[in-house]
């Protein structure tokens, strides 16, 4: 019968933690270590390991045992880095002047106004008095944006970075039912180039500093599992990043030989097909998009006051290999044009809060959001983004 201390070994021999007393000829593999005799002497027939010892197994094959799959090499060298990238994150902001916000996870308003929402209950065996727990109707949060704004009016920069829950009917690689994202909220900012300077900043002080932390890790990646992903991200720091507005996307897309299945035309939202052609046009370089129509925003973007063709302040940037990373804009900061957007919405009763924060004192401000795992497959060339966040969560799947 094998002893604990053997099974120790042979677990060490699959794990993807650097062991100080490994020896790389012990090739004792789990299976033999497991497939032992017990007390009485009879072979005891057990499940096989699902990874075999120096096989490099596909990433989609590691993805059905969410439970195990972090003991491989290339699962643990992904999530050093997210947990490099996370602390990379915080200093940045720290850095910069920032304060740290917990944004709430539970909400009762609905950022995007998009509808993606999950709805939070307690389960029928909890007795409550009212019908509802909170007495309204409650969710996930979408985003922090909102709860940020509140608190950009009093500490001027502000960010956070937490889990985020969207009920996308998607399993594309690039969407996940929950995600972490990175959200800034910056007072007293009057153009997107200001906003865009801090988006690049974090971008690029957040790559350099991984890659200078953990670029064990990083290679590991860059050389099994996307060849060439080392000098494309190369290109991404030295370059400045790039600016189009949505009316000159457009007009590229339209000049472009290629048949998108989505006919891009000036009103309509930009999709993958078409983010993917406009980074590759820009010599895959990241690049800002930005100025898009009204009609496509939320409430809370600021109206440009333009026309015909009437634009917000907003803007996306698209990189290469994922297409959008960060969403973003300038806040409608005026009364009487948020007063105008929310009637329109018909959300007028429900945000009178946020009708307060400009009845009370308001200034010019702007902020963005980062999709983490998006950043992640984006520095590390990861083509799913099920295969950069420990346990995911989308749709038809959630498993442990
Ligand atoms: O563009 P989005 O929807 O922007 C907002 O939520 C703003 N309120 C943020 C802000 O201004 N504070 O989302 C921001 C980013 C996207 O660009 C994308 O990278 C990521 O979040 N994202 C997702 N990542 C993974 N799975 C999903 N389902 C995602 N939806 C958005
Ligand atoms: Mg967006």
């Amino acid at each position: 019968m094998f002893g604990a201390r053997c099974l120790l070994r042979a677990l060490r021999s699959c794990s993807s933690a650097p062991c100080p007393r490994h020896k790389p000829s012990a090739k004792l593999s789990v299976r033999d270590a497991l497939g032992a005799q017990n007390a009485s002497g009879e072979r005891v027939k057990v499940q096989a390991f699902p990874f075999k010892y120096k096989e490099r197994h596909p990433l989609e094959y590691l993805r059905q045992y969410p439970h195990l799959r972090c003991r491989t090499n290339v699962l643990g060298s992904i999530l050093r880095v997210r947990s490099e990238a996370t602390a990379a994150i915080h200093s940045f902001f720290k850095d910069s002047g920032f304060v740290h916000i917990h944004t709430p996870v539970i909400t009762s308003n609905d950022c995007e106004g998009a509808g993606e929402l999950f709805q939070v209950k307690p389960s029928s065996k909890i007795k409550v008095p009212e019908e509802n727990f909170f007495n309204v109707p409650v969710f996930l949060t979408v985003s922090g944006q909102l709860h940020l704004e509140v608190m950009s009016g009093a500490f001027t920069q502000v960010f956070t970075f937490g889990p985020t829950f969207r009920a996308e009917n998607s399993q594309s690689r690039r969407h996940l039912a929950e995600f972490y994202m990175v959200e800034a909220e910056i007072s007293f900012l009057e153009s997107l180039q200001d906003l865009m300077q801090v988006m690049e900043g974090l971008f690029k002080t957040t790559t350099m500093t991984v890659l200078s932390n953990c670029p064990e890790d990083v290679e590991l990646c860059h050389r099994f599992i996307s060849p060439g992903q080392k000098d494309r991200l190369e290109h991404m720091l030295k370059n400045n990043f790039l600016i189009i507005s949505y009316t000159e996307a457009v007009e590229i897309l339209k000049q472009a030989s290629q048949n998108f299945t989505f006919t891009p035309e000036w009103g309509a939202d930009l999709h993958t097909e078409h983010e993917k052609y406009l980074v590759k046009h820009c010599g895959d370089i990241p690049v800002f998009v930005i100025n898009y129509p009204l009609a496509l925003k939320p409430f809370y973007m600021r109206d440009n006051e333009d026309s015909p063709q009437h634009t917000v302040a907003a803007v996306d940037l698209l990189v290469p290999g994922v297409g959008e990373l960060f969403g973003g804009s300038l806040r409608e900061e005026r009364y009487h044009f948020l007063e105008q957007r929310l009637a329109r919405s018909g959300l007028t009763e429900a945000y009178q809060w946020y009708l307060d924060l400009r009845r009370f004192g308001s200034v010019p401000h702007g902020g963005f959001g980062m999709g983490f795992e998006r950043y992640l497959q984006c520095i590390l060339g990861i083509d799913n983004i099920k295969d950069v966040i420990p346990f995911p969560r989308f749709t038809h799947s959630c498993l442990l």
